[in-house]
């Protein structure tokens, strides 16, 4: 059986944690990082790393003495990560994204995310946002990919500046790209 689909059984078996049955497709993967910072070393937080596709590309994307801290939850899929990829940028936190600022407190440079907004109550969503719209640096973005719309007026009622960008494929998959700007006439 190919990695993807192993992925995917690991999805469905932690379907309460994951909210999801297959990866997000490698079209997220490159939206997604899109509006990380390219031209400096950043410090970008990643939540919900699943099986590390994503986190992939963000180290990738970044410079070499960028830093990424990654959050994830089912502490399995951390031990896997751990495994399969060797990077001395990428800081595993098995811990969920609403604990932000118990490990972070310095300034961060961009937020990836690919957690189940859907699946959250009200106010833990709230938290997340937040908490990652106070470490933020001015004009930085947090980026969200969800499989509806629904979440976005939970993002705009944080974030000063906020598109959704829409990835055709089954099932369509929405990027939300959202940024801070302390001084909105920016
Ligand atoms: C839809 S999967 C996405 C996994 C992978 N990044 C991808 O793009 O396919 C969501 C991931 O978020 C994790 N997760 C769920 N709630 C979380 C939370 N509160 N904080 C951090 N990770 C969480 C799940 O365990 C799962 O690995």
């Amino acid at each position: 059986m190919n990695q993807k689909r192993k992925t995917g059984l690991k999805f469905l078996k932690n379907f309460r944690d994951t909210g999801a049955f297959k990866e997000t497709s490698r079209k997220v993967e490159l939206e997604i990082c899109q509006r990380i910072p390219t031209d400096r070393d950043v410090i970008v937080v990643e939540f919900g790393m699943g099986h590390g596709n994503i986190t992939r590309e963000i180290l990738s994307t970044i410079s070499p003495e960028s830093k990424l801290y990654a959050f994830e939850v089912v502490e399995e899929f951390c031990d896997h990560v751990k495994e399969i990829i060797k990077d001395e940028r990428l800081v595993i936190i098995n811990d969920g994204a609403e604990n932000l600022k118990k490990h972070i407190s310095e300034p961060i440079d961009s937020v990836v995310s690919s957690i189940p907004f859907s699946f959250f109550s009200e106010e833990k969503g709230k938290t997340i946002i937040q908490g990652a719209h106070d470490l933020l640096n001015d004009q930085s973005t947090y980026s969200q990919v969800l499989l509806t719309k629904f979440n976005f007026k939970k993002f705009k009622a944080v974030f000063e500046e906020c598109e959704i960008v829409n990835l055709q494929g089954f099932p369509t998959e929405y990027v939300y790209h959202c940024k801070k700007k302390e001084n909105k006439s920016n």
